[in-house]
């Protein structure tokens, strides 16, 4: 099923798309939506049986817990032991919003939604469509990114059928997503909260928030077993080999110059200030480098963009860490496993 709605109609709720949607949810199918960061493919967290087919669908390790969407706090209260002070501050501040909160679980989802795990990471996302759809459907809903494991996180509804198509039961399109980069991952079950995967958010806005925050020393140590097991895998990679490269433009372009001698397709990741400094078969900008925020919100976009044009190098400039850098940086090292050319 595909359902286009239109997210800035009214009482979006009451529209048939939505309610049709939202009642497969119920039922345990599983459906693709849009939320502000990427598109979520939704299932029952209450059935294990759905989230089977969440696991199944998107060939997801099983022991990469997914984060359960509600429409409100009080629905979170159904899911926990408690919501610690600092906990509930973030939750005021920031939703809903692009913040997920790991808490101690009550153990009320599937088990399979918490990969076992003690705790259960919840988040209110701020979009009209997945805020209908979660109110419609009544139910908590735990949706990982809607793309094949390992491949960039969809930020359209043509990247989830691209990937997804009949494999799962509906597309909800709601047009193109905003932030483009996936929601922050916060643990909160010890006095200080521990960033597991950076995002939307940015640890200043948290900071800012709740006093100090620590960051999972394994997203910028090698060694450490990340905190977020989702963290440890391969993730958001293009077909294409990828090489960050943190000098740009002259020695990334003597890069690109080494590789097309060698009869090699070479694109190249920048932003649309820099266009015009490179030579190559593909020259792609995501966004625009003085406005780090739209350089995350056409991220995966532009990746999956190198794909179709079956490039065989994609050499992207690096980016500061700071504010959604972090994001950003942690996304493109991982889809280039890592591989930087200083
Ligand atoms: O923006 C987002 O967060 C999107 C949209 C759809 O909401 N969702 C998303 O889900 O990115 P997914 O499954 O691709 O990533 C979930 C991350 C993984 O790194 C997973 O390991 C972590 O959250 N996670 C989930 N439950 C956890 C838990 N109880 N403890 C620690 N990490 C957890
Ligand atoms: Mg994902």
């Amino acid at each position: 099923m595909y359902w286009t709605v239109d997210k800035n109609k009214d009482n979006l709720h009451k529209c048939s798309e939505i309610k049709e949607a939202a009642l497969w949810i119920k039922q345990g199918e599983v459906i693709a939506f849009p939320t502000e960061t990427v598109y979520g493919l939704g299932g029952n967290a209450m059935m294990d049986e759905a989230i089977e087919k969440i696991f199944t669908a998107k060939g997801r390790p099983s022991d990469n817990p997914l984060i359960v969407h509600v429409a409100s706090k009080e629905q979170v209260r159904m899911l926990v032991l408690e919501i610690p002070a600092l906990a509930e501050k973030l939750m005021d501040a920031f939703w809903p919003g692009p913040l997920t909160i790991v808490l101690p679980s009550n153990n009320s989802v599937s088990q399979r939604v918490t990969a076992n795990l003690p705790t259960v990471a919840v988040r209110i996302p701020d979009h009209p469509v997945a805020k209908a759809l979660l109110e419609e459907a009544n139910v908590p809903v735990a949706a990982p990114s809607a793309n094949v494991s390992g491949k960039p996180s969809p930020t359209t509804a043509q990247h989830v059928k691209h990937d997804l198509n009949g494999k799962i039961k509906g597309i909800v399109d709601g047009g193109k997503t905003g932030v483009g980069v996936e929601s922050t991952v916060i643990d909160c079950t010890e006095a200080i909260p521990v960033i597991l995967r950076p995002g939307g958010i940015t640890k200043e806005q948290l900071e800012h928030v709740a006093g100090p925050v620590k960051v999972d020393p394994a997203l910028e140590q090698e060694g450490n077993t990340p905190r977020s097991p989702g963290v440890k895998y391969t993730h958001y990679a293009p077909n294409a080999e990828m090489y960050l490269v943190a000098e740009y433009p002259q020695r990334l372009q003597m890069v690109v110059d080494t590789y097309r001698q060698e009869g090699k397709r070479v694109g190249v990741l920048t932003t649309e200030e820099a266009v015009s400094n490179y030579e190559a078969d593909l020259i792609l900008p995501s966004g625009f480098r003085e406005d780090l925020e739209t350089v995350a919100s056409q991220l995966y976009a532009t990746l999956r963009q190198f794909d179709e044009h079956e490039i065989d190098i994609i050499l992207a400039e690096t980016f500061p860490k700071q504010g959604v850098g972090e994001a950003i940086m942690n996304r493109l090292e991982k889809a280039a496993g890592k591989k930087v050319l200083l």
